[in-house]
């Protein structure tokens, strides 16, 4: 049989649209029954970006990508697949890993696009390491990027006040050294539990069930308490196995967590239930809030930049969402 490769992590990339909307924002000018003290202490959220005009998944995407490969030291030729995970492309079709793929000026390559939500970029890191382990191809860019604001109901306060846009992107290689890279992928569904995050499309059959001010199609609907419920039980479960996985992995340790940036309490109840050091947990959910598929490789390329992680240390990724989906990486940098 074929030696399977490891899976390194070459490089990381991000990208922020430059409009910062303060919580002050929902109440001075959407005129929402809310306030910048509710936003920050129930949520942890300050600011986050909004895309302008023209920034779209794809525009954002290719910026992130463009870093990503910038930092890996390639070049955009260099890369055999894209695989972007987004719930706001730019069309349905084509994929919006196509339309980075072209910004890029990439060769006739593997492009497309999953959908799995807040879980979407785990799900996509681990279809491009497979990739990669086998190998099929040698460099993989996996993206995550959103522009929730064109689909969040901008009068329902439960929901609007969470999101924001942006993109992150990672590059894979594949490498003779095993035990570096993307150690451990955990991906898990539960599609029962379908209707506490929905994002209908044009196509869906009818409307989803909920109160009439929220059946309107074009908009994204959650259920947040039963949400917040289900985030925490999950992070607490991904968490402790991941810290069996390290041990049975030979790993000295988990150095930082990043997790999924859905909401401050969420991440404090998880840490206090599972034990985790807190000093050890990656957030800047204060400054962009949650991005979905976006928030956690953006948060990864802020950690690596920051200085909050470095080469040799091992990352744990989590993340939870629409789906239900739920998932996890243990990556050594
Ligand atoms: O990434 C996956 C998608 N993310 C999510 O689904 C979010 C997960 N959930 C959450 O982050 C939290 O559940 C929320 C931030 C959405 C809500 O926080 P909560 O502490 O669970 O509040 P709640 O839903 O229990 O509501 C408490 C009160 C309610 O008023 P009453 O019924 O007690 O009078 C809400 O109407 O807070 C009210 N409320 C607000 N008040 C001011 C809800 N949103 C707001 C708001 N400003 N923006």
């Amino acid at each position: 049989m074929t030696q399977l490769l490891g899976v390194a992590l070459r490089g990381t990339g991000s990208c922020l649209p430059a409009r910062v909307v303060p919580n002050e924002e929902f109440t001075d000018v959407l005129n929402l029954d809310t306030s910048d003290e509710w936003i920050r202490t129930r949520t942890g959220i300050r600011e986050r970006r909004f895309a302008g005009l023209g920034e779209t998944s794809a525009s954002l995407g290719a910026n992130a990508a463009r870093n990503a490969i910038e930092s890996a030291g390639l070049n955009p030729e260099d890369i055999d697949l894209i695989v972007c995970a987004t719930v706001t492309p730019d069309l349905m079709c084509p994929a919006t890993a196509n339309l980075i793929q072209t910004a890029l000026g990439c060769r006739p390559i593997p492009a497309f696009d999953i959908a799995a939500a807040c879980s979407g970029f785990l799900y996509a890191l681990s279809v491009g390491s497979q990739f990669i382990r086998t190998g099929a191809v040698r460099h993989a860019l996996v993206i995550g990027a959103e522009v929730l604001t064109r689909i969040i109901d901008f009068t329902d306060r439960n929901s609007c006040i969470l999101f924001g846009d942006g993109a992150g992107a990672v590059v894979l290689s594949g490498t003779q050294v095993v035990n570096t890279g993307v150690r451990k992928v955990r991906l898990y569904s539960d599609g029962a539990r379908q209707e506490l995050i929905q994002v209908p499309s044009r196509v869906t059959p009818v409307p989803p069930p909920g109160p009439p001010q929220v059946q309107r199609l074009e908009h994204m609907r959650i259920s947040g308490r039963e949400v917040f419920r289900f985030a925490v039980t999950r992070m607490v479960e991904l968490i402790e196995q991941a810290e069996i996985d390290a041990r049975e992995l030979g790993l000295n340790g988990i150095e930082v967590l990043i997790p999924h940036q859905v909401n401050q309490r969420i991440i404090d109840a998880a840490i206090e239930t599972s034990g985790f050091p807190a000093d050890k947990v990656m957030v800047n959910l204060d400054r962009y809030g949650n991005t979905s598929a976006a928030s956690v490789p953006i948060a990864l390329d802020e950690a690596l930049r920051t200085g909050r992680c470095k080469a040799g240390d091992t990352v744990l990724l989590v993340a939870f969402g629409g789906g239900l989906t739920w998932s996890s990486a243990l990556v050594t940098l």
